[in-house]
């Protein structure tokens, strides 16, 4: 080969590898913005919370911290391809003291401060189950409350048989400058909470349209990212599957078939961090599930029960343009503490996924190591746990966690339905109980 030849060549290798279609993306869920922060506190879980200026662990968001996160996202990168928005914007306060008009203005508030802070760059939005009044009850047919916001996201939706798709269920599908095709789905109509649908088949004809979005893709040799609010599969710790059994499998057997045009899948709902991965039928690595910490620090709390208290959270992912797989993400959150004591907000990187589990890229095969050295590697697991809450807990929520907290841990990386969890973590507690 002539010298130059093998120059150029090695030239344009070197172009290639600093050029690799690396784009960036938001990926923001859970605000809950409480516009009672200061005045009825109807969001917060304690009595008595201190109330700091960015917020409390026990309560939803006050509005400085909602506008301190997009102003955050601004600051260390407002040049993004896109931003994955995946609902609950509305606080955790009762049906009597909200209505649908102080729900939309909610959705409208947080939707103009992301244009105003990102001009030009398209939000693909999904509702959460908050979002909706009365909360979780999202129906299956065209509804004012699917047409207001569809109103207020007409500039990301720019097509109109789209918003004819959301007008009817809450779901759409856009493609990326570069051709990515992007899938946002209404998963609040499989949740548990919502009641107008569990006798249902196929709610709004969802399923029926992903599969054909689904197979047009695969036919054109496309690729699909798929965003929703609600996660398929076990959330722990709490062992909560969200969906209705039914839903579940179909959701997940759906993007078993069709694994090998959906290169990833995000989530919000648990605000907490947490990382699964479908499994195909074969037991090859099929697509992997990145579940985004909620920018709210809300605890729950029942009479029984409280969740940990986590802080407020912001992801930037790294992806691959062309293909949509994740090569890494940065996981960025405020110290709620810290910035309330010194009256500044702190954003900080928390972690990086790629440097933190050992891993080049956040493909499906990739990840399947991740959760392989999970299973072997207890301080890599213990990492996990801590990312879980945010970083807000020092290792308590480590310090809990005993043999079948970390079975279960380990089992819902992979085994989402709940018969495939109970048994992974009965063979897995005799495993981890030795080891
Ligand atoms: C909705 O609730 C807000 C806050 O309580 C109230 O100010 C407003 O009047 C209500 N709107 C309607 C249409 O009931
Ligand atoms: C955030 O607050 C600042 C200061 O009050 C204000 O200038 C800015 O417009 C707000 N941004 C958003 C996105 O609301
Ligand atoms: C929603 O918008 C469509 C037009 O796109 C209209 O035909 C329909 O009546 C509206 N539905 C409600 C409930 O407002
Ligand atoms: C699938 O592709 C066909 C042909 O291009 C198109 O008419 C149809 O709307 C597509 N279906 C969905 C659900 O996108
Ligand atoms: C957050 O700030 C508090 C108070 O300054 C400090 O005790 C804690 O260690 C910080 N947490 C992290 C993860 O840095
Ligand atoms: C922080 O702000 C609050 C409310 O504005 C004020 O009461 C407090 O003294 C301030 N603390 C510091 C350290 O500046
Ligand atoms: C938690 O445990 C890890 C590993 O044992 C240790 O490196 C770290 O300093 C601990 N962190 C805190 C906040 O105690
Ligand atoms: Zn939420
Ligand atoms: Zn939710």
């Amino acid at each position: 080969m002539p010298r130059h030849l093998m120059l150029c060549l090695t030239l344009g290798m070197a172009l290639d590898m600093a050029t690799p279609e690396e784009g960036q993306f938001w990926h923001i869920t859970d605000h809950h913005f409480d516009p009672t922060y200061w005045s009825e506190m109807r969001s917060c879980n304690d009595k008595v919370p201190v109330r700091g200026i960015y917020g409390d662990y026990w309560c939803d968001s006050p509005w400085r911290l909602v506008n301190d996160s997009v102003a955050a996202m601004a600051k260390v990168k407002r040049d993004v391809d896109f931003i994955v928005w995946t609902g609950d914007n509305v606080a955790h306060i009762e049906n009597q003291f909200l209505n649908q008009s102080l729900n939309v203005g909610i959705i409208e508030k947080i939707t103009d401060a992301l244009k105003s802070e990102f001009p030009g760059v398209p939000v693909y939005g999904t509702m959460g189950n908050h979002d909706w009044y009365p909360a979780d009850q999202f129906p299956v047919q065209q509804a004012s409350l699917y047409n207001a916001t569809a109103e207020l996201w007409r500039d990301w939706i720019v097509d109109k048989e789209q918003i004819e798709n959301f007008k009817k269920g809450g779901f759409y599908t856009i493609k990326t400058t570069k051709g990515l095709r992007i899938v946002g789905l209404n998963t609040v109509l499989y949740y548990t909470a919502d009641k107008l649908t569990p006798k249902l088949t196929d709610p709004a004809g969802q399923f029926a349209w992903l599969e054909k979005v689904l197979q047009n893709a695969t036919n054109a040799g496309e690729k699909v990212v798929l965003t929703a609010h609600v996660p398929p599969g076990i959330k722990v710790p709490g062992k909560v599957l969200w969906f209705y059994e039914q839903f579940n499998t179909r959701l997940l057997d759906l993007v078993q078939k069709y694994s090998d045009v959906i290169p990833g899948m995000y989530f919000g709902h648990d605000h907490a961090d947490g990382l699964k991965l479908v499994v195909k039928e074969d037991g090859t690595p099929g697509v992997p599930m990145f579940i985004a910490p909620s920018v709210t620090p809300w605890r729950y709390k029942s009479r029984t029960e409280s969740g940990a208290p986590h802080n407020p959270a912001i992801r930037l992912v790294k992806y691959d343009q062309q293909t949509g797989e994740a090569l890494d993400y940065i996981q960025y959150y405020m110290n709620l503490t810290e910035s309330n004591e010194v009256n500044a907000s702190t954003w900080e990187v928390a972690y990086a996924a790629s440097t933190t589990y050992r891993v080049s890229d956040l493909t499906a095969a990739s990840v399947s190591k991740v959760v392989q050295q999970m299973s072997t590697d207890r301080n890599l697991l213990y990492k996990y746990i801590r990312f879980n809450t945010v970083l807000a807990n020092g290792n308590s929520t480590v310090d809990e966690c005993d043999a079948t907290c970390r079975a279960e841990y380990i089992c819902s990386f992979t085994q989402h339905s709940r018969d495939e969890f109970n048994t992974c973590v009965n063979i897995q507690r005799k495993g981890v109980l030795i080891g």
